[in-house]
């Protein structure tokens, strides 16, 4: 268990003075640190198909290569870092990481990525669209970090790398194991390992209004929904046929805006879009499924149910009934569960007297059957 100090700040004056407003400088925020995981782990990790992981090396320029990989010799070198996305998904000791980070939404959550570099690697001045805490791991690595520049330009320093040019830091330290930058969304930073150098980075996710209006889009198409149709029974002559005219482009706006204010349409969707996956993970789906009445004697033989590594599980308390979204499935439940769903969302385990208690209700037993047979929770 990893227990974070923010300085001397609680978590409620971090997020008013520094979250996404300007990046933050946390020694020891992890005091006497224990890496979960050592590079060789971290390359085993990369060999995976099913795991999205990079090479960036500093040599001549900077190159990047996409996982799988099968040869690591460049790490052998110094100006070289390796990348794995998504580790918590598949490394539960990692995935601990993850938890002191928990007082900011799970929604928000994206992801634990980790990176090893050899002395002077790197991935070189750049910017994230998403806020992020790095964690020190073993060996120590150079940071510098800007103040958010929202108009700071972007190139491409290789096809799959964004850099930005010179800027000004307002950090500059050499990071030790359990220290810990925040970085907000839009502040150029870089780091260079100044020896063999883990770091952890704890990421966060936030949708723009493209990936929402696509995705709503997406949605009404899937569901057959959205049908309701510009309609004028009220039209009158206008002296200009060829104008659009303000009133008219008032009712279109109201037409798509009236598809968005639908709160059967909009929570569900919002509710499976933000718990959408954007990993693969490792889920162990149950084999033979469990039949909804088989679910009570389930429960009875393990005191125990584990949230998969990663689950993007959140849920909708509504006037009289709670919506419940997994994985980009949701689920409609009465408000009699609302708070056993809370727990199930909130927590990374569960004990099962408490969710045997509401097995009396068939769509109950038909959720929770779905979830653990799909392998979204399981018992050890
Ligand atoms: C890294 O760990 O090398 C990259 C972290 C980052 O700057 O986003
Ligand atoms: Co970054």
């Amino acid at each position: 268990m990893y227990t974070l100090h923010i300085n001397e700040l609680s978590e409620t004056e971090f997020l008013n003075q520094y979250w996404q407003k300007k990046p933050l400088l946390i020694k020891a925020g992890f005091k006497d640190f224990a890496d979960p995981l050592d590079a060789e782990e971290l390359a085993g990790l990369a060999m995976e198909e099913s795991i999205e992981s990079r090479m960036v090396t500093n040599h001549d320029g900077w190159q990047c290569e996409n996982g799988p990989f099968e040869d690591f010799s460049v790490l052998a070198n110094d100006h070289a870092t390796l990348l794995v996305q998504a580790v918590d998904h598949w490394h539960p000791e990692a995935a601990q990481l993850v938890e002191p980070f928990r007082f900011i939404p799970n929604w928000r959550i994206d992801d634990l990525m980790v990176s090893y570099s050899t002395p002077g690697g790197g991935v070189g001045p750049h910017l994230d669209q998403y806020d992020v805490f790095i964690i020190q791991g073993s060996g120590k690595r150079h940071w510098r970090v800007g103040n958010v520049d929202k108009n700071i330009k972007q190139f491409s320093a290789d096809k799959a790398l964004l850099q930005v040019g010179e800027f000004e830091a307002v950090i500059d330290v050499v990071l030790e194991p359990g220290d810990i930058l925040y970085i907000p969304p839009s502040a150029p930073h870089e780091g260079y390992a100044v020896e063999p150098a883990i770091n952890y980075s704890v990421g966060f996710r936030a949708p723009n209004q493209t990936d929402l209006l696509t995705a709503f889009a997406d949605h009404l198409i899937d569901l057959d929904l959205g049908q309701a149709r510009y309609s004028d029974a009220d039209l009158n002559i206008q002296q200009s046929r060829g104008e659009l005219t303000l009133p008219d482009i008032t009712k279109l706006r109201h037409l798509m805006i009236d598809a968005i204010k639908d709160d059967n349409t909009f929570l569900r969707f919002i509710a499976e879009q933000l718990s959408e996956p954007k990993h693969d993970k490792d889920l162990l789906p149950l084999e033979p499924k469990l039949e909804p009445n088989e679910l009570a004697d389930f429960l009875r033989e393990y005191p125990v149910i584990y949230k998969a590594g990663g689950l993007r599980s959140i849920y909708i308390a509504q006037k009289d009934s709670v919506l419940l979204a997994v994985e980009g499935h949701s689920f409609n439940l009465p408000s009699k569960h609302l708070s056993i769903i809370a727990a199930l969302c909130d927590q990374q385990y569960q004990y099962t007297e408490q969710l045997l208690a509401h097995s009396d209700c068939l769509l109950f037993r038909q959720t929770l059957s779905t979830l653990i047979n799909e392998g979204y929770w399981y018992a050890d």
